[in-house]
């Protein structure tokens, strides 16, 4: 049987499509359900495109009330059956009981090479700091932003006049190696537990 990999997003998607497109042939893992805290994200078209379940819960119904949007997001994830979930581009921090409800079993793609770089404007900050290089991640969520082990990584060189917007879209496409390999893994893994 098939681990049921649940994607959960809030814009472009585009980790997402090569984490979907990944998910075929021998691949353990298959997609059960691609879930956006915004409903104008629009990796939601690419996963129907896909044939992928989608589900939105817009944050902006529940207010603070982070337990209740997390509610609605465990429902849908219990109704689709998820065994394992990744976080592609989703900007929502969850709260350590979610967290903790999915731990080992939730990944997540960070645009550095962590632990450097936790939270936002990853680029920017490499850049101010004259590193030599920026990077991505894939690691196992934990209850603290950023922070759980690492599974994989992939290294970018940082050139001489790079600007964020260059030196993201250098590292997306790094992330789009990366985090499929990472997954793969992770599910071959998984599966032997
Ligand atoms: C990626 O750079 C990811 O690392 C970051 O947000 C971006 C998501 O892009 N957290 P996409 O939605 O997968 O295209």
């Amino acid at each position: 049987m098939s681990l049921r990999v649940a994607i959960l997003i809030s814009g472009g998607g585009s980790n997402m499509v090569t984490l979907a497109d990944s998910m075929t042939g021998d691949h353990p893992g298959r997609p059960c359900l691609v879930l956006s805290n915004r409903p104008e994200a629009g990796g939601l078209a690419k996963a129907e495109a896909r044939g992928i379940p989608t589900a939105v819960v817009d944050h902006r119904n529940y207010g603070k009330d982070r337990k209740a949007f997390e509610g609605e997001v465990q429902a849908a994830l219990e109704g689709a059956r998820a065994d394992v979930i990744c976080l592609a581009g989703f900007m929502r921090v969850l709260t350590a009981e979610f967290v903790t409800r999915w731990q080992g079993r939730m990944l997540n793609i960070h645009p550095s090479l962590l632990p450097k770089y936790k939270g936002l404007d990853t680029h920017a900050r490499a850049l101010a700091a004259g590193d030599a290089e920026g990077g991505c991640s894939v690691h196992l969520v934990t209850p603290e932003l950023d922070d759980g082990p690492v599974l994989g990584q992939t290294r970018v060189e940082i050139t001489a006049d790079d600007t964020p917007e260059s030196l993201a879209a250098r590292v997306l496409v790094a992330e789009h190696e990366l985090y499929p390999a990472v997954l793969r893994q992770f599910c071959m893994d998984f599966r032997h537990l």
